[in-house]
């Protein structure tokens, strides 16, 4: 098995660039089936996830070429099957996403119900809530969800309790096709859900106000394939930012908006980063001692959830004491036990966690609880004393292409090594 080690001290300098972004592409991969054809995705990232969106597609009846490393070609023509099992939700539950597309082009869906996760429970309720109001009749049936509509989709009206990116994204996937206006009110707001909105936009869908609070879908007959291109990874860039904030820099993170990560950079600012914004990137270097911030997660435009942990690890090195709350997802905190390995100081208390500076981590074997937890630990090995195993990463693997070729590249003392398993 394959774990990832890293010396730590070394300084990291120099440039990188982001993928796609990974919750984009997931649901632009689901969305090509709303459109009969050959759809175009280029800057998809090559991460493990979207492997599995690709067999996913496969098991529905697409074919996918891979055109380039970052580009698929996805045949949607001959879908004629519109059953998702349990062992592809299992492994990924944005397989989920396939459910809003097949509705609208089939009229039917059957996605096996999403157990939890290592992040907690992750309903799905919002979305079956949402698409019931559009007319989707489901039925449970051994472990499966089974969507169909007797009477077609309806246009109506949908208020949402929480503003779920995934809840969001299958109802406007859904709405594109249905008969009449649909109106989600307290939809997510995150830049995935605006390239989501740009593509079915350009499939030839009327979808306004993506990127506010209330999006209006007025439905139409049917929608064509399109090129369309991913917006970059915003969660991949806050990622090396804040590799960067640690370590002092200089380092200058390319393809994404920084707009994108607004309070991200503000926060670290806050944190004594200095950070300059350019076109379609960011300077980060960092002269002073790192200061105690706040933070807690909100949906976009708050802080994001999946910056939670690499950003807990750069507060653990803060000259004082600050509280990270997390509001988006129950037990995401297990990144915080395992930094205690490396000496971290981190107090959980229900959502909240108090986080106390400490002088340096020691170098230490962790294992990468979750994927942004797995990153934020190969981080804190960057400026640990002596070397930082750590193992599991295959979660690391779901979300970040060449992660460690990226980091050798800065100058970073890391790499992967095949170890006998532990245990
Ligand atoms: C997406 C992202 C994930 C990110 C999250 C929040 C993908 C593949 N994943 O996840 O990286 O951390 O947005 O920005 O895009 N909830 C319910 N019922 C529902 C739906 C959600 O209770 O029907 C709860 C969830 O359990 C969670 C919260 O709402 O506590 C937010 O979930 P949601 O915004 O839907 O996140 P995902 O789409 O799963």
């Amino acid at each position: 098995m394959e774990v990832i080690r890293i010396e730590g001290g070394h300084p990291i300098t120099g440039e990188v660039t982001v993928e796609g972004a990974k919750n984009s592409a997931l649901k632009l991969m689901a969305a090509t089936i709303l459109a009969p054809g050959v759809t175009t995705l280029t800057n998809v990232p090559n991460i493990s996830d979207v492997h599995v969106m690709g067999k996913v597609l496969k098991k529905l009846g697409a074919t996918i070429k891979v055109a380039d490393e970052h580009t698929l070609v996805i045949d949607t023509s001959q879908v004629d099957r519109w059953e998702t099992p349990y062992n592809l939700v299992a492994q990924m539950r944005a397989s989920t996403a396939v459910l809003g597309p097949l509705i609208g082009r089939f009229g039917k869906a059957t996605v096996a119900m999403p157990g939890g996760c290592n992040i907690g429970d992750r309903k799905i309720d919002m979305h079956i809530l949402g698409l019931e109001a559009l007319g989707v009749r489901f039925d449970m049936e051994h472990g499966d969800i089974c969507a169909t509509v007797p009477d077609g989709l309806i246009g109506t009206s949908v208020t949402l309790e929480f503003a779920s990116v995934g809840a969001t994204e299958n109802l406007m996937m859904a709405a594109v096709r249905a008969n009449g206006t649909t109106t989600i009110d307290n939809a997510a707001r995150e830049p995935e859900i605006v390239d989501l909105a740009n593509m079915l936009n350009e499939m030839g869908a009327k979808v306004h106000g993506a990127g506010t609070p209330v999006i209006n879908i007025e439905g139409v007959s049917e929608l064509h394939p399109v090129t369309h291109e991913v917006v970059g990874d915003r969660i991949e860039a806050g990622t090396f930012i804040a590799m960067a904030g640690i370590c002092g820099g200089p380092v200058t993170v390319k393809g994404f908006e920084p707009d994108h990560l607004g309070l991200v950079l503000k926060k670290y600012e806050m944190m004594g980063l200095t950070i300059e914004r350019g076109n379609r990137q960011v300077t980060v270097s960092r002269t002073q001692p790192l200061r105690p911030v706040d933070i807690q997660t909100l949906p976009f435009p708050g802080f994001p959830t999946d910056m939670q942990a690499q950003t807990m690890c750069a507060l653990s090195l803060a000259e004082g004491s600050c509280i990270v709350t997390e509001n988006v997802f129950e037990n995401r905190f297990m990144f915080a036990s395992e930094l205690s390995r490396m000496g971290g100081h981190v107090v959980i208390e229900g959502h909240h966690a108090i986080v106390h500076g400490v002088d340096g981590f020691s170098g230490a074997t962790v294992k990468a609880p979750d994927l942004r937890g797995g990153a934020a630990l190969v981080m804190a090995g960057l400026v640990a004393d002596g070397v930082t195993t750590v193992y599991d990463i295959g979660h690391i693997d779901r979300g970040y292409e060449r992660f460690v070729e990226k980091l050798q590249g800065l100058g970073a003392h890391v790499e992967r090594v095949d170890v006998p398993k532990i245990g």
